[in-house]
């Protein structure tokens, strides 16, 4: 076996490799799109080297067949990499060709980087024994919920609250409501903002920010909604949900085909507002992190 750097060449192996192994829970990868297109839009995208900065397993030729990948996604703010992999071809050799890609990811990492993440399906134990092995923590359960974009609910709130997209004015109070709900999260307050693909909705009451939810289209064009927040005074309002709601009516505005998100299992009032709104549960994820603690979502 030999582990080389991923080539432009390798893409359409790698890409089939993937969506076989995304279909089945043992292997499912929770970062991993499972489309083919999606699959290999997002190996092209992840920083900061897109698909030059993935590794491959090979037979021993150079051009050798396929025997697994790890996908690699790192950033300095945070310092962390997310694991997208490993994914491996052969069971019967899932632990020494996971193992020696780890070993090579890790190699590839700067030394700013001192926190990972692995996220997968907990029916995998081929993934969780990988991660146990490697000294990961095993973090609470996340719950992946989606749900269609064909009905959007109406979502009545006072007179005086109003949900506009994020304004300059108030990305100090956005920031600090983020930071102090998610610390530790994947991107930090202040660097939450819109984009092409982005939108940061906040929840006023009058001028005074009360909430906001931060959502996107993501490359395979399925809406993800990826933080929500309400200021503790202003929680049991509706707020969450009409935010929700303003997050589904800009994912339908633009095309999406459906919406999903995550949430952590044991979060009892979130998963209260999604089922009301009609969200359904399509997995159990089980986050994985080494170097650092972070409050889930
Ligand atoms: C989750 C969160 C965003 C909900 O915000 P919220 O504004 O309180 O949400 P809602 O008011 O729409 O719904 C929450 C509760 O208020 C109740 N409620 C809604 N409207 C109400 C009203 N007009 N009067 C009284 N109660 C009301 C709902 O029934 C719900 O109760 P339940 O959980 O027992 O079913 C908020 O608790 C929060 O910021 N939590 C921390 C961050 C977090 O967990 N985010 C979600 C994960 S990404």
């Amino acid at each position: 076996m030999k582990i080389r750097l991923m080539r432009p060449s390798d893409l359409d192996a790698v890409v089939a490799l993937v969506v076989a192994r995304q279909a089945d829970p043992v292997h499912h990868i929770g970062y991993l799109d499972a489309e083919p297109q999606a699959v290999a839009s997002q190996l092209a995208t992840l920083e900061p080297d897109g698909i030059g900065g993935h590794l491959v397993a090979v037979e021993e030729a150079d051009d050798g067949a396929l025997l697994g990948f790890l996908g690699l996604d790192w950033d300095n703010e945070p310092p962390r990499v997310w694991w997208h992999g490993p994914v491996i071809a052969d069971v019967n050799q899932w632990d020494v060709v996971a193992d020696a890609l780890y070993v090579a990811g890790l190699a590839r990492l700067p030394a700013t980087v001192t926190e990972q993440e692995l996220f997968h399906d907990a029916r995998s134990g081929l993934l969780a024994g990988f991660a146990a092995r490697h000294g990961f923590t095993r973090e609470p359960g996340s719950a992946v919920l989606e749900r269609s974009l064909t009905d959007i609910p109406s979502v009545p709130v006072a007179e005086d609250v109003s949900i506009a997209p994020l304004a300059p004015t108030d990305r100090q109070a956005i920031a600090t409501l983020h930071d102090t709900t998610f610390p530790g999260a994947h991107v930090p307050g202040h660097r939450l903002s819109a984009g092409e693909r982005r939108r940061v909705l906040v929840a006023r009451r009058g001028t005074t920010v009360i909430g906001y939810v931060a959502v996107e289209r993501q490359l395979d064009d399925e809406g993800y909604i990826d933080f929500l927040a309400v200021t503790a005074a202003q929680r049991g309002a509706g707020i969450g949900a009409a935010l929700v709601a303003a997050a589904l009516g800009w994912c339908r505005e633009r095309g999406c085909t459906g919406v999903h998100l995550t949430v952590r299992e044991q979060n009892g009032t979130a998963r209260a507002l999604y089922d009301r709104l009609d969200f359904i549960e399509t997995m159990i994820a089980i986050p994985w992190r080494t170097g650092t603690t972070m409050a889930g979502h």
